[in-house]
């Protein structure tokens, strides 16, 4: 019998709006990791003045959330085999809240440091665990734009945390603007609380009948191919099962797991070390060097957020379409030549006339290119790359070194700045996007329009098969009651 349109249109829109909604509510927590990344650009100058801190105080309140997301990545890597994925999305909602409370009301710089990172923990949480989730439950063909939506998210944060900055700045109320972001962590809480748990997840914990219905839930439960779907997480989970169980080291004595480990960890170093977060957090201090006063210093900041933010919703649009190794490889060039660009306009520029607008525009340049390619590129790559046997783990790993290297240029940065001066840093920072360049090009997989099992099947055949490594089994018969 012919289906009835009507209906059928209906279901459709239901099921995919459902994927729209997790996506969305997870994304909440791109915008509290960008939102309290991006905020204390601008109340650090009142605390400043209220607490009377010294430069070195308020580096500590600045880095303590890297430090503290440092932490939290690497605990995932912990809870992720015990915990639902959903679970610590919820707890990082729980410490968000907590950490933010505890900033709103500090009575001195030690607690608001220790808020800080408490901070920081949540962002280390949801930042490895949300890309997971997202990259376990929504359907391959749009999995790269829904987890670069908790980029989108990241940077809408930012914007945010700029404007609340703005409207913020006569008055000095600094607390306020901690407090509110308890605002979306409610609202992220509270939504997690209405998504489905990851069906890669329920499978790995035994609970095949359920991720069966969660499929059908955020999936066309009439189409074959979501059917397939369970299948292959089913074999992929029955494969790691078959594999004697391994602590993350003993994994890593395999040459297969090593590499895809060390591209996780390159691809998070190189999207810090190419220099994102000298601008993001630093673009003021930037454009005063390149003679700016500091309220068109403050405003060409905003535009450099609002910059980020709508060259990350034209990416979005393109994610799924365009393989990502070609837009790492394009994004990343665009980054290293801006880089050096500006690292020469301060080499032969004394900024009286022209260099200042080399700068921004370089500034402006370098921010396009990273929102369109690295600024995603790495979220989806960690979600994406790692097989099942290590997925949690590394995933952690990465982050962990992602926010490790995020850590030491943020502090780093400020102190070379001052005393090696413009060009030599810059120029770094180019050099730094030329390995990324290279590295890309050798070791980087094209992971677009693949299943996450057939990822892994590839990287098993690419590194050829070793007694560590044994060969994909014939796939499997499909599971009768399962
Ligand atoms: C990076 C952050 C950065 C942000 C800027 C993210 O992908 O991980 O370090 O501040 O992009 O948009």
């Amino acid at each position: 019998m012919m289906p009835l349109v009507a209906p059928e249109h209906g279901h459709r829109y239901s099921y995919r709006t459902h994927v729209w909604v997790t996506a969305a509510i997870a994304g909440m927590a791109g915008m509290l990791f960008g939102y309290d990344t991006g905020m204390i650009s601008g109340a650090q100058l009142f605390i400043e003045q209220d607490f009377h801190v010294s430069a070195s105080g308020i580096g500590l309140v600045v880095s303590a959330v890297t430090f503290g997301a440092l932490v939290g990545a690497l605990l995932s890597g912990w809870l992720t085999s015990r915990v639902s994925r959903r679970g610590i999305v919820k707890l990082s909602a729980v410490v968000f809240i907590v950490g933010a409370v505890l900033a709103a009301v500090a009575p001195s710089v030690g607690v608001l440091i220790v808020a800080r990172l408490v901070i920081g923990l949540a962002i280390g949480f949801s930042s490895t665990v949300v890309p997971l989730y997202i990259a376990e439950i929504v359907p391959v063909r749009s999995r790269g734009s829904m987890v670069a939506l908790f980029q989108l998210a990241i940077t809408a944060g930012i914007l945010l945390a700029y404007l609340v900055n703005a409207v913020f700045a006569h008055s000095g109320e600094w607390r306020a603007v901690f407090a509110l972001a308890t605002v979306p962590a409610l609202m992220l809480l509270v939504g997690m609380l209405l998504v489905p748990m990851s069906p890669r997840w329920l499978v790995m914990r035994g609970s095949v009948d359920e991720a069966r219905t969660v499929l059908d839930e955020v999936r066309d439960p009439d189409d074959p191919a979501t059917e397939e779907e369970l299948q292959q997480i089913v074999a992929a989970v029955e494969e790691d099962r078959r594999r004697p169980r391994q602590s993350l080291a003993q994994a890593l004595t395999s040459p297969l797991a090593r590499t895809i480990l060390m591209v996780g960890i390159g691809l998070g170093i190189f999207q810090q070390i190419t220099g994102i977060n000298t601008i993001i957090y630093y673009a003021p201090t930037i454009l005063k060097e390149a003679g700016f006063g500091t309220s068109s210093a403050t405003l060409t900041t905003a535009g450099i957020g609002t910059l980020n933010f709508l060259a990350t919703v034209v990416a979005l649009m393109v994610v799924d379409r365009v393989g990502r190794r070609t837009i790492l490889l394009a994004g990343m060039s665009g980054m290293a030549l801006t880089m050096a660009v500006l690292s020469i306009t301060f080499a032969i520029d004394d900024f009286s006339g022209a260099g200042r607008w080399v700068a921004v525009a370089s500034l402006f340049g370098f921010i396009t290119c990273f929102a369109i390619s690295w600024g995603w590129g790495f979220w989806v790559l960690a979600a994406e790359i790692y097989p099942l046997f290590i997925r949690g783990q590394a995933i952690s790993i990465g982050n962990t070194i992602q926010w490790g290297a995020n850590f030491l240029i943020s502090l780093l940065f400020p102190i070379l700045l001052a005393s090696w001066g413009g060009a030599p840093v810059f120029g770094m920072l180019a050099l730094f996007g030329v390995a990324a360049l290279v590295f890309t090009y050798r070791l980087v997989p094209e992971t677009s329009g693949k299943a996450l099992e057939q990822i892994e099947a590839e990287w098993r055949r690419r590194a050829g098969v070793t007694d560590a490594d044994p060969p994909l089994p014939a796939p499997p018969a499909p599971l009768a009651s399962a």
